[in-house]
């Protein structure tokens, strides 16, 4: 099997079409399936069940906010993504996750609103592989999408904040958020492996 980290998208596509074996998509600039069946597994591992469960994407409407909405068309909970306007989701991702008719599916660019009752906080950098030299701008366009206390006391309950690391500390996210939900997040890191072993045992038939 190959698991292939690309940018392009049609790269995955295409080279899953022309090879004889199973190819994973291990992350690229349209979407990040890996990542967000560790988040969900470690989501479910920390609060024992998926029942009543609000989460809400603040940030950059990217790879791993599409696979939230891509989930949300497969599991029922509620999704908020909580973006600048500029920066706003593949606009056909979020319609097949409407459209699947399961989740509660939402865009909101007022992120304190958008937390409200939130049982996980989710962000991931503003600038993502290949933007790198984005950053700066970026943070000009991101102002008010940071999480910090202020926002995660806007949920109004005990939240989890979650990230699929690597974070840029003090940009997304403060130290104090990040430093005070590391026991989740890095669960989360360690639970790439293990649904990776998972989907590569399912490919194997085993
Ligand atoms: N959006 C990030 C995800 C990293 C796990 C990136 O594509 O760089």
């Amino acid at each position: 099997m190959i698991m292939a980290r690309l940018f392009d998208h049609a790269h995955i596509l295409e080279l899953a079409e022309y090879a004889s074996v199973p190819v994973i998509n291990g992350l690229t600039d349209y979407n990040h399936p890996v990542q967000i069946m560790a988040d969900i597994l470690t989501i479910w591992e920390h609060r024992g069940h998926l029942d009543d469960l609000k989460i809400v994407y603040v940030g950059d409407g990217n790879n791993v906010a599409h696979s939230w909405f891509r989930l949300a068309a497969r599991l029922p909970f509620h999704l908020v993504c909580a973006c600048p306007e500029e920066f706003s989701p593949d606009f056909e991702t979020v319609e097949l996750a409407k459209d699947a008719g399961l989740s509660t599916v939402e865009i909101s660019h007022d992120p304190k609103t958008a937390v409200n009752g939130a049982d996980i906080v989710y962000t991931d950098v503003w600038a993502s592989m290949g933007q790198e030299e984005e950053l700066e701008e970026r943070i000009k366009r991101f102002q008010g999408f940071q999480v910090n206390d202020e926002l995660m006391a806007a949920t109004g309950k005990k939240s989890n904040f979650m990230h699929p690391l690597p974070a840029k500390r003090g940009i997304e996210a403060t130290d104090s958020v990040l430093d005070s939900n590391a026991q989740i997040i890095f669960d989360e890191a360690e639970n790439r492996m293990h649904v990776q072993n998972a989907i590569m045992l399912k490919m194997m038939n085993w």
